[in-house]
């Protein structure tokens, strides 16, 4: 019996399936070379953007044919658009071939669903529950080990769907992270450590006593081994000082900093309740300049936000003109429902937030040109 599973979206995510894997094969399935082979085919979806989702449909809806061929292929999907009631009614109805619709907190109990299958369909979304623990991770991803280090949002950005889908932020205690990277780096396999959160700056604000970011960090450090630590993603609203000291002082931390900035206008990032300006932003990339001045920094960004005006737009192309980043992600911004954004008037028509887009990665392009000639 063969299991595959096909991963949307962002890292966390792929570590998910790692857990995922780790089920699968618990269960007795081993791992197919391709979808046609498997008995067992997973979806873990992504809700970030419409354009996820399409995808989703899409590659879901393809696999009809393949079922017809082997009646008893087992088709799940769950994940964050799985999260969504509705959607996850919607794939229920559409799809009829497929059996079993989880959320992102029914993950652990994978196994429970794939047997349940013999009395029929499974549709389940639980709410959200405690950090897993006890489900081990096949790792896939070469001589990295992802770590988790917390679960949810509290951000609550009005564009962003992850806090409706993942729920409210909780940080794993430290003991079991500690002990997680002394176990994988015993096996002699992992050279890089990356650790994961949607915005690991808060980590540890929740444990009691708590316990901050640059306090896990340094204790990562500390342990013996020849390895690499990197995270991702850091929000600027939490980005302290003493982390930014931490990365310059640690040779253990990779200074690789992914530092989403999502506009380079005021009004826009106060309307996404982004809690920064872009003054603070910028104080925060010099700060990183002066202290770490090898950083690699790179960073997000979403253009036709609600009521974004073309000089607004402006705003952003000169804030990236400014800092000059290693490399950005550009994304138009992409209506989701449930959202504070997805409500509000003067939503921008799809060709504007195109040429927006467009003309962001050119100047991108351009400014890795010039600074590559250097
Ligand atoms: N937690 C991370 C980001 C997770 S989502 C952070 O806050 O930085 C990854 C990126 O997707 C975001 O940085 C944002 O640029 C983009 N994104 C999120 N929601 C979006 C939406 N509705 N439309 C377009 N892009 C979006
Ligand atoms: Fe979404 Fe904002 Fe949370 Fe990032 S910080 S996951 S963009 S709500
Ligand atoms: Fe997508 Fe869920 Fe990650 S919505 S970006 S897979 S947290």
């Amino acid at each position: 019996m063969k299991y595959y599973i096909v991963t949307y979206g962002c890292q966390m995510n792929v570590h998910e399936s790692e857990k995922l894997a780790s089920i699968c094969e618990k269960m007795g399935y081993t791992l197919a070379d391709k979808r046609e082979d498997a008995d067992l085919i997973v979806f873990n979806t992504c809700a970030i953007r419409e354009g996820a989702e399409d995808r989703v449909f899409g590659n879901v809806g393809a696999l009809k044919k393949l079922k017809k061929q082997k009646p008893s292929l087992i088709i799940a999907v769950c994940g964050c658009m799985t999260q969504k009631q509705t959607t996850a009614n919607y794939i229920m109805n559409t799809f009829p071939f497929v059996d079993i619709v989880i959320g992102t907190f029914n993950l652990p109990n994978f196994e429970h669903y794939v047997n349940a299958v013999k009395t029929g369909r499974q549709l389940e979304l639980l709410q959200e529950g405690d950090i897993d623990e006890s489900v081990p991770y096949k790792r896939t991803s070469g001589d990295n080990a992802w770590v988790n280090i917390m679960q949810g949002c509290n951000n609550f950005c009005t564009y962003c769907i992850v806090p409706y889908v993942k729920g409210r932020e909780k940080s794993r205690q430290e003991a079991n992270i500690l002990k997680e990277i002394r176990e994988v780096l015993a096996e002699g396999k992992y050279k890089k450590i990356t650790l994961l959160g949607q915005n690991v700056n808060s980590y540890g604000k929740d444990l009691v006593p708590a316990v901050p970011f640059a306090q896990l960090l340094r204790d990562i450090c500390a342990i013996e081994g020849d390895f690499k630590l990197t995270f991702m993603t850091s929000h600027p609203k939490d980005l302290t000082d003493e982390v930014i000291d931490v990365i310059a002082n640690e040779d253990k931390i990779l200074k690789d900093i992914h530092l989403p900035a999502q506009s380079g206008n005021n009004r826009i990032l106060k309307l996404m309740n982004r809690v920064y300006t872009r003054e603070k932003y910028l104080g925060i990339i010099n700060k990183i300049r002066e202290k770490i001045p090898d950083a690699r920094i790179t960073s997000d960004f979403i253009v036709g936000f609600p009521t974004e005006t073309e000089e607004e737009f402006q705003d952003t192309m000169s804030l990236v003109r400014e800092v000059k980043f290693d490399s950005i992600f550009a994304f138009m911004y992409s209506p989701r429902e449930g959202t504070v954004a997805s409500k509000m008037e003067g939503q921008v028509p799809q060709e504007i937030k195109q040429r927006r887009v467009n003309e962001l990665l050119a100047l991108e392009k351009e400014i890795q040109k010039q600074e590559g000639k250097k």
